[in-house]
């Protein structure tokens, strides 16, 4: 679309559906060489990014495949439900595991190749719902509230070496992940569409755009915040 990226090496993962898909193509649009990332898909590197030595080994490939690195964006992610009532801890672990442990994985792993960089980039995505309490989805609301705190704090580290850190905060967007909630006759997509002020549910290219102008010299004295990105649908009760 534009060249504002030429020169910009990232790498992504969650690249192989959804937001991240439509991320790497737009990054790519704008000039960007991209470094893709999934445990399934159409990516330059199928792996689980929380298997023991997976951010280093991500980082290393991106380093080879790219000739370096400077903008990073974790934005693989999963959903499970999570009720208190739920005995066995498996889908909170899983949960904690890639949407926050991964992400700090990630970034840890990068953070030399962000320092030698004048202006690294990194990107996470949280969820309006890391604003917001879920009886039912606990884990993923924690995990998200966690990206929170982790984009604010990587930004105080960060920020010294000229490397933005920002996060955003999508509403609902319509993506395998939430196939099923807002398929016809399901109550969740007429909810979300209702709610939102622009009266219709969030696509992936929402989001890649924000992503593309988070990494672009635009966003350069923008750091350590969570953005919305929800059409209006939160701003009410
Ligand atoms: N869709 C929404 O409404 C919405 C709203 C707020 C935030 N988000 C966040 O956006 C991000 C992208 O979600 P999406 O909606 O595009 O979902 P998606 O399911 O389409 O994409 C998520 C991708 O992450 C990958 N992934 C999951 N676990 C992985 C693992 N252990 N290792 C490697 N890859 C793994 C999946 O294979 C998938 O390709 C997630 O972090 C999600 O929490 C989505």
């Amino acid at each position: 679309m534009n060249d504002r990226l030429k020169g910009r090496r990232a790498v992504i993962t969650g690249a192989g559906s959804g937001i991240g898909l439509a991320t790497a193509a737009r990054l790519r649009a704008d000039g960007a060489t991209v470094w893709t990332v999934d445990r399934a898909g159409e990516v330059d590197q199928q792996i689980d990014v929380t298997a023991p030595g997976a951010s280093e080994a991500i980082i290393a490939a991106a380093r080879a495949g790219l000739g370096g690195v400077d903008t990073v964006l974790p934005f693989a992610g999963i959903v499970r439900p999570t009720p208190l009532s739920l005995d066995d801890d498996a889908d909170w672990d899983a949960t904690i595991a890639v949407n926050l442990t991964a992400v700090w994985r990630l970034v840890r792993a990068a953070r030399t190749d962000l320092q030698a960089v004048p202006n690294g980039r990194v990107v996470l995505i949280a969820s309006v719902m890391a604003s917001f309490g879920s009886p039912d989805l606990a884990a993923y609301v924690a995990s998200k509230h966690g990206v929170i705190g982790l984009a604010r704090s990587l930004a105080a580290v960060l920020g010294p070496y000229g490397t933005t850190v920002n996060c955003i905060q999508p509403g609902a967007i319509e993506t395998p992940m939430t196939d099923a909630l807002f398929a016809p006759g399901q109550p969740g997509g007429a909810f979300w569409r209702d709610k939102s002020a622009l009266k219709r549910l969030g696509k992936a290219a929402d989001i890649a755009d924000v992503a593309a102008f988070l990494c672009s010299d635009d966003a350069r004295f923008m750091s350590g915040h969570g953005i919305f990105v929800d059409g209006a649908s939160t701003n009410t009760p």
